[in-house]
């Protein structure tokens, strides 16, 4: 089998050094990859690194190899083209169809999914003149990645830095994926809640009750729903993975600060998936210095009180209307029995129920589950990857926002 062609457009900002280990993880992973740097960026890495990482000839001008017609022939051929960075200059001349070299020509005549993953400062980002271009782009069908928060060049941090390459080559490992099926990002324009992990209910100062959730799973639903185009908040819980590129991420701590924060970004979302492992009680008192030992005496028992049901209480007071709302379940007996109870005692449109077990569900990279409906459907997800339940998850999402 071919190896799926990627182009990887640079355009001339200081992160084009982190290209490279995009470019590295591309032709690692089994791509063919074409760097099409713009004149700009060949003033940050030169051809030559370009070059010996791709494995390719790289030009940046339409004016050499004229005979191989480049500027047509290496966007008809691609099947993925991902701009990283793409600076506002870059957005902006896609945005309006400017081809004055080989990149913007590239993206006039490429035919497949498009990602660009912008960088710049912040007030850049923020300009009118660049929200209207990547509206248009996103309009268009293009992927858009939000940039990520952080330090940017010189002194000040603020939204604007490039995502960790790594994380933009997930995005296009999963819109490559998509990209036979369908190439137009079908949660463009839906803004999804996400929450991950498990919380800590605290003590004492070091101490706490917790759970063994990952937030892999919720993870993978973020990552996910960025390559279908969706704005993705996450609510992570204590789960210390990297940021998913292009994903507003708030972290929490306890039940009471996850709720907090699903019920603020909830306001506005189209979806809530509730993947987090929410602590059912917390302890009634937290002491403010270290519980000790005491010689000679047993140890005091601790009292638990409810936490709030995040889950119960967004499905039956929908901040919008047609909001689509999903829960997890993990259990270990009656699966799907308990699971259906659950569905309507809760009160949410799909609750996804996996068995709890060995390999499966903690900390795994694979998952099994069935998604139950609360009208009454029943999809089961074989054993595999958590990103194809995710996807599932976002099929049947996708399907009730129609
Ligand atoms: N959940 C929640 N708030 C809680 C507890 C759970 O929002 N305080 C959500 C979880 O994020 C998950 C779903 O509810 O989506 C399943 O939670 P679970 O604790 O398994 O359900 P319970 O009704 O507490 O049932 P059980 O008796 O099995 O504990």
């Amino acid at each position: 089998m071919d190896k799926p062609k990627v182009v990887l457009g640079v355009s001339g900002g200081i992160a084009a050094y982190k290209a490279c280990e995009l470019l590295r993880r591309l032709t690692e992973s089994g791509h063919d990859v074409r760097v099409v740097p713009t004149a700009s960026a060949l003033n940050f890495v030169g051809e030559a690194t370009w070059s010996a990482l791709s494995g390719n000839p790289v030009s940046a001008e339409v004016w050499e190899t004229v005979h191989e017609v480049p500027h047509v022939r290496i966007g008809q051929t691609a099947d993925l083209v991902v701009v990283a960075p793409a600076t506002a200059d870059m957005l902006a001349k896609a945005a309006h169809g400017l081809a004055d070299d080989l990149l913007t020509n590239t993206l006039l005549t490429a035919r497949c999914p498009v990602v660009f993953a912008p960088a710049m400062h912040t007030e850049m980002w923020e300009h009118p003149a660049t929200q209207e271009n990547v509206a248009t782009l996103r309009r268009r069908g293009a992927l858009v990645i939000e940039p990520a928060v952080g330090r940017l060049t010189g002194v000040d941090t603020g939204k604007g830095r490039l995502p960790d390459p790594g994380e933009i080559f997930e995005v296009c490992r999963h819109v490559l994926a998509r990209g036979t099926v369908s190439a137009e990002p079908d949660l463009s324009g839906r803004h999804v809640v996400i929450s991950a992990g498990g919380t800590r209910e605290p003590l004492d100062p070091v101490r706490f009750l917790g759970n063994r959730s990952s937030g892999k799973q919720g993870y993978a639903l973020a990552r996910t729903a960025v390559a279908r185009g969706a704005r993705v908040t996450l609510v992570a819980a204590n789960t210390g993975l990297p940021d998913p590129a292009g994903v507003d991420v708030v972290p929490v701590g306890t039940a009471v600060q996850l709720r907090e924060a699903v019920l603020k970004a909830a306001a506005d979302a189209d979806a809530v998936v509730m993947a987090a492992a929410v602590a059912d009680f917390r302890p009634a008192r937290y002491a403010t210095g270290k519980i000790k030992k005491k010689e000679g005496l047993e140890p005091e028992p601790v009292g638990l009180v409810r936490n709030p049901d995040v889950l119960a209480e967004i499905s039956v007071d929908r901040a919008r209307p047609g909001q689509v709302v999903v829960g997890f379940a993990a259990e270990t007996d009656d699966v799907l029995a308990n699971g259906r109870a659950k569905l309507a005692r809760k009160g949410c449109d799909l609750l996804v129920v996996n068995e709890v077990g060995e390999r499966k569900t903690f900390g795994s990279e694979e998952n099994e589950a069935v998604v139950l409906g609360a009208d009454g459907t029943e999809e089961a997800v074989p054993y595999g990857p958590k990103e194809t339940l995710a996807n599932v998850v976002w099929d049947l999402v996708s399907r009730r926002f129609r």
